[in-house]
């Protein structure tokens, strides 16, 4: 490499220290790389931030902004102030961004504005929902980036639909593949592990913010109860709208409720289990990584290859489509379909970027 390459990459939800925990073990790797981590601090709960630091190995930022939870507006806002300065202060040769959260954004806008190429990964997915603050999120992060590495060939498809420039998307396959394949093979259902029949997460605003769905999935989820073992681990906007709701008493005492789940847990229960309800995105994947069956509490996904090779559905929260649907699913096979690329990503990722920091 003709010279040291500064990175700037900047983390702040859960899913992005997953995400950036292969590539930023690479980059620790490499002598001629420094990595700098900016947290944004829009996660700060022990269970959703500090434990994947010390779980993955990821190293320890240098900067946290320690946002937290605010309106999206003023949440982006001050964390484009702060990682401005950042960027003016360490003058590095990219930024990279993960994923489709206010941070994502956030990064994506501070460093263009100030022409230092931004590196999107997990770029070209799409739900076409615009009412989804991640869809925005997204679009917005795609076209002010230089280098987008994509999961999937839909992923390039989209993309290209929009016009982005071609000679600047590069198809490596999923980087959450990475992780969830270096983690899986090393699994063990060891004496105190208490395996379920039903994981399920729900966090996401369309479901949360609407007391009609919330009140009808925790109906269905109840009538499962009497003849699944259901493992609820709440995200805490969740929890706190139930409360908010008053319905977080409603849900049936067999249901066990737990906080956030750490990474290697989540993909443990995921083996283990029969069923997967959820809302998350990377979940909906790493149920698809363990041939898990999946309902997803929405109404589209950007991960529509998942429902194609049979692992997922789609359930909008109804009387008891839930119910109904876990029925169906529940002894389903899908296909055995690797549309996300071989689990090699971030070495791939690393490959291009210095080779492309080489030709500068
Ligand atoms: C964010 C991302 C979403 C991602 C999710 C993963 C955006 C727009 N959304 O959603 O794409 O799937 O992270 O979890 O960026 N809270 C806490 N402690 C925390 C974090 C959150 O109590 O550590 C509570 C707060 O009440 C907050 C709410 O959760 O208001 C939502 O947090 P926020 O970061 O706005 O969005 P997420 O729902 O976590």
């Amino acid at each position: 490499m003709k010279r040291n390459l500064k990175i700037i990459t900047i983390l702040g939800t859960r899913p992005q220290l997953i995400k950036a925990s292969s590539l930023s073990n690479l980059f620790k790797k490499n002598r001629k790389i420094k990595e700098i981590i900016v947290h944004t601090g829009q996660h700060y709960d022990y269970e959703m931030s500090d434990i994947f630091f010390k779980e993955l190995n990821i190293p320890k930022p240098k900067y946290n902004l320690n946002i937290k939870s605010k309106y999206h507006g003023e949440m982006t806002a001050r964390m484009i102030l702060g990682i401005e300065k950042i960027l003016i202060k360490e003058k590095p040769d990219y930024t990279v961004v993960y994923g489709d959260t206010n941070s994502t954004l956030a990064g994506a806008i501070a460093s263009k504005k100030l022409l230092i190429p931004v590196i999107h990964i997990e770029s070209g997915l799409r739900s076409y929902n615009k009412k989804m603050p991640e869809e925005i999120n997204r679009v917005l992060t795609d076209h002010c980036s230089d280098i987008l590495f994509t999961p999937s060939k839909l992923a390039n498809l989209n993309l290209k639909k929009e016009n982005i420039n071609k000679s600047s998307i590069y198809e490596v396959g999923d980087i959450m593949y990475d992780i969830f394949l270096n983690h899986y093979k090393k699994l063990k259902k060891n004496n105190n592990f208490v395996s379920s029949d039903i994981l399920v997460t729900i966090h996401r605003p369309e479901n949360t913010n609407n007391f009609g769905k919330m009140l009808n999935i925790i109906k269905n989820l109840n009538e499962l109860s009497k003849m699944y073992k259901i493992l609820f681990p709440i995200h805490p906007r969740t929890k706190k709208i139930l409360k908010q709701f008053d319905v977080f008493k409603l849900i049936n005492k067999q249901i066990k409720i737990r906080k956030p789940l750490a990474y290697t847990e989540t993909i443990k229960h995921l083996k283990y289990c029969k069923l997967l309800i959820t809302d998350s995105g990377g979940l909906q994947k790493e149920a698809f990584f363990s041939k898990t069956q999946v309902i997803t509490i929405r109404g589209q996904t950007e991960w529509p290859e998942t429902i194609e090779a049979g692992w997922n559905r789609l359930v909008k929260p109804n009387n008891f489509s839930i119910y109904d649907n876990v029925l169906k699913s529940i002894s389903k096979k899908g296909y055995n379909k690797r549309p996300y690329g071989k689990g090699n990503a971030a070495k791939l990722i690393l490959k291009k970027i210095i080779k492309l920091h080489h030709s500068k």
